[in-house]
């Protein structure tokens, strides 16, 4: 074990094992359980090896919250709207609660890291049963076991970094899966409290990516997608440091049918990364890379560490090396001080890049974050104003954007039936841009070749091709 990436030893992880089965013999134990996920990708995945360790412990998935007898709250703070929505709902179970006092409520993930929370928890949430962060993630079998045993609400948040190795994950979609290769952040956007949640930058080693990434093939993934919330960032820190390039080579040689990653800091583009996809067979031809402001000043205020220039350089070079890259974005408004001429320079941007998507958001103040201290916060109107415009210019250009698929060849990985009519499925094609086509129960987990041949609402239609 090395400093900078401590891994939760192996025998930790099987003293977590024995707690799992000792929930299991349990005759008074919960039965069932329900998982509330807010949040990134990370947060999802974490939602899915909490769902590995109940399997284990004998529980069965609830399909409504309201039925289960044990209901977990995996939250985000990344906005305030996301930490208000997450207390709302823990709240609303406490009514739930006094028809079924057996019901057991457990709140972990990135609200619960927020300094001061977990004492607002056992002082003005005291029906909570149990409260742990991120990085208590791989204690849960031993916590829940104290829970259980108790009469009292357990609580531990713990600061050390680790990574947690060997946790069992029962995965949302068999047909794709998320492989996580870095943990924490290290940039301190001044506007993000991710790196206070999350911890510090660390990343797993490539034997044991390669490792699940071959275990995962073997059980029959098509997909995989590699998360951190700077991927490219990877590598830093091991004791044979290798760069994120070098990881997606091993993986493209290793045969995955498609391979995804999200998210890059614009920062950390490297060349090599460029390069490495441009010749791969199996990297998918998409890049979400968030820009979150087309102002040099707000950018330089929001501690991005590039400027408008750069970050345009680095897209016209995906889109040499990778024609037809689908490339997606975040932005932030109203950041403190953002004037209309900075406001300008995003909108201005947006039209320049002309983006398939854009995730907006408007800049929530996150306490312990260096923007939420800064001078001229924007009011909210005009917050909202700005959104409402950026938004509409998003949706204006991506029907001109989407065009651009029109009677191209595309390959769904199929996700679902289509929201909009029985006879259709719809999922991602390569580029990232979601396709409708007909077809039926039996395509969900496969790749099929089709024709794009329409767009509607911003969403492709598609003809199919025969299988492959
Ligand atoms: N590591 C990723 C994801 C971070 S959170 C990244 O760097 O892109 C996802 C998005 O939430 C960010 O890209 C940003 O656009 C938005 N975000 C983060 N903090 C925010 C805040 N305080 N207010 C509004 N949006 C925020
Ligand atoms: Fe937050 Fe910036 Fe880290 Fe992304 S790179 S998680 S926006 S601090
Ligand atoms: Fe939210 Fe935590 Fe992700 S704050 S966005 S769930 S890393």
């Amino acid at each position: 074990m090395n400093r900078i990436n401590p891994v939760v030893t192996p025998e930790e992880i099987a003293r977590q094992q024995e707690f799992i089965r000792e929930i299991a013999t349990m005759p008074h134990r919960p039965k069932t359980y329900h998982i509330v996920t807010y949040g990134c990708q990370m947060n999802a995945h974490d939602s899915e090896k909490l769902a590995g360790m109940l399997d284990e412990m004998g529980m069965t998935p609830a399909p409504k919250r309201e039925e289960a007898d044990f209901v977990i709250f995996n939250t985000c703070c990344v906005r305030d709207n996301a930490e208000r929505r997450a207390l709302g709902n823990i709240t609303w179970l406490k009514e739930v609660r006094k028809t079924r006092p057996e019901l057991i409520i457990a709140v972990c993930g990135c609200m619960i890291q927020e300094p001061g929370m977990a004492e607002r928890i056992l002082k003005q949430y005291r029906f909570i049963d149990l409260a742990f962060g991120t990085s208590n993630l791989h204690r849960f079998p031993e916590l829940l076991c104290m829970t259980l045993e108790k009469n009292e609400p357990v609580v531990e948040v713990d600061k050390e970094d680790v990574i947690p190795e060997g946790l069992p994950v029962s995965r949302l979609r068999p047909e794709s899966a998320y492989l996580t290769v870095m943990y924490g952040c290290d940039n301190f956007c001044s506007y993000c409290i991710v790196p206070f949640v999350r911890g510090r930058e660390r990343s797993r080693e490539p034997g044991a990516i390669l490792r699940e990434a071959e275990q995962l093939l073997s059980s029959g993934v098509r997909e995989i997608m590699l998360l951190g919330q700077n991927v490219n960032s990877y590598g830093k820190g091991l004791e044979n440091p290798v760069s994120f390039a070098w990881l997606l080579g091993q993986l493209d040689r290793m045969s995955v049918p498609r391979i995804r990653f999200m998210t890059s800091h614009p920062k950390d583009l490297s060349d090599e990364l460029i390069e490495t996809m441009a010749g791969s067979a199996h990297i998918l031809p998409q890049f979400h890379l968030p820009v979150q402001s087309g102002s040099n000043r707000i950018l330089e205020k929001m501690n991005r560490r590039y400027t408008r220039e750069r970050y345009i350089e680095r897209v016209q070079s995906l889109r040499s090396a990778v024609p037809g890259i689908g490339l997606s974005t975040d932005i932030i408004v109203g950041f403190p001080g953002e004037t209309e001429e900075d406001f300008g320079d995003t909108m201005d941007l947006v039209r320049e890049i002309r983006y398939d998507s854009a995730f907006t958001f408007i800049y929530s103040p996150r306490v312990g974050t260096r923007a939420a201290y800064m001078p001229d916060q924007v009011p909210e109107d005009v917050s909202n104003r700005r959104i409402r415009e950026l938004i509409a210019l998003q949706e204006d250009l991506q029907r001109t954007t989407l065009g651009r698929f029109l009677g191209m060849e595309e390959e769904v990985l199929v996700e679902g039936i289509s929201r909009r009519s029985g006879a259709e499925v719809s999922g991602k094609g390569k580029h990232g841009v979601s396709i409708t086509l007909p077809g039926g129960p039996e395509d969900i987990g496969k790749i099929v070749p089709c024709r794009v041949k329409g767009l509607k609402n911003n969403t492709l239609t598609a003809e199919r091709k025969e299988e492959k």
